[in-house]
């Protein structure tokens, strides 16, 4: 199957139709994510989280990433890759970063663009260069702005963004003005308030993916273990107020495994419908 291109996907938004896009973390859960032919496929650092048991994305050793989108990408379907970049694999210089940018377009060409969280562009120089750097090298880029999980700690936590000040919202305008003049093709926008999320995205001609940004970004993005309900201390009090949980997928497996298990104790599985005959001769043969 063909994948989506960046152009595909600019068609889409030009002609207004809404983008979707998932995360997924491997194999599995890539194959469920590529049957709903979703516009995009988000290898999201979040995996450290959802799935690799880390309480934070800034745990996550890039090894163990580029292992998940390898994973992620032997899924077929027509779903455009998009690969985060993590924590500790471009902050430390321009040089290291983009090698580690071409790693990780390396692992498959189905990986077409890089996702790479950006503070406000009075601040964060260090990263619109980075950016600025992939972009010029034809790598490219979606940035990612408002409330960014791997700056959590300077953000002061999890917390809505653009929403303190008049200069807040301006701040977070010109920050998206200045990603796309300096070549990202669509910028992702988490947890900010939707009026803000709805004017950056009407100023600006590339497409806006949103997460807690509201109905009028050009697309949104949600995590599938929040949304399917997968992960292990998934409870509806602890997901944040813009996912929508659709399925408690965690609670089915274990009841399933629980009686799984119940049956094995019992004596109840295997049943001989799960078990393989043998022709009576050659029992005979063998006892004889
Ligand atoms: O890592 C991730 O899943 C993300 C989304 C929340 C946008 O960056
Ligand atoms: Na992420």
């Amino acid at each position: 199957v063909r994948s989506l291109t960046i152009a595909d996907i600019k068609d889409k938004y030009m002609n207004g139709m809404p983008l979707t896009m998932i995360t997924a973390y491997d194999y599995l859960t890539a194959k469920w994510v590529q049957e709903t032919q979703s516009d995009m496929l988000l290898v999201g650092d979040s995996m450290a989280m959802t799935s690799l048991g880390y309480t934070s994305t800034t745990e996550l050793p890039f090894e163990e990433f580029k292992y998940h989108v390898a994973s992620v990408t032997r899924a077929s379907g027509s779903s455009m890759i998009v690969v985060d970049m993590p924590f500790g694999s471009f902050e430390q210089s321009y040089s290291y970063g983009v090698a580690n940018a071409i790693e990780l377009l390396k692992i498959n060409p189905k990986v077409t663009s890089l996702k790479i969280e950006c503070g406000n562009h009075d601040r964060d120089h260090y990263t619109i260069g980075f950016i600025r750097e992939l972009c010029e090298r034809g790598i490219p880029v979606m940035s990612h702005i408002g409330l960014t999980p791997q700056r959590a700690n300077s953000l002061g936590g999890f917390k809505v963004q653009g929403n303190q000040s008049a200069n807040d919202i301006l701040s977070l305008y010109n920050t998206a003005k200045y990603l796309q003049k300096i070549g990202c093709w669509s910028i992702l926008m988490e947890c900010i308030p939707y009026k803000v999320a709805t004017f950056i995205t009407e100023n600006l001609n590339i497409p806006t993916i949103g997460i807690g940004a509201g109905n009028g970004t050009n697309g949104q993005v949600l995590v599938i273990s929040d949304m399917l309900g997968l992960s292990p201390d998934n409870n509806l009090q602890s997901l944040p107020r813009f996912v929508k949980n659709y399925d408690q997928l965690n609670s089915v497996a274990i009841k399933n495994l629980k009686i799984y298990k119940d049956e094995v104790e019992q004596k109840k599985f295997p049943s001989i419908e799960h078990s393989f005959k043998l022709k009576e001769t050659i029992w005979k043969d063998f006892l004889d």
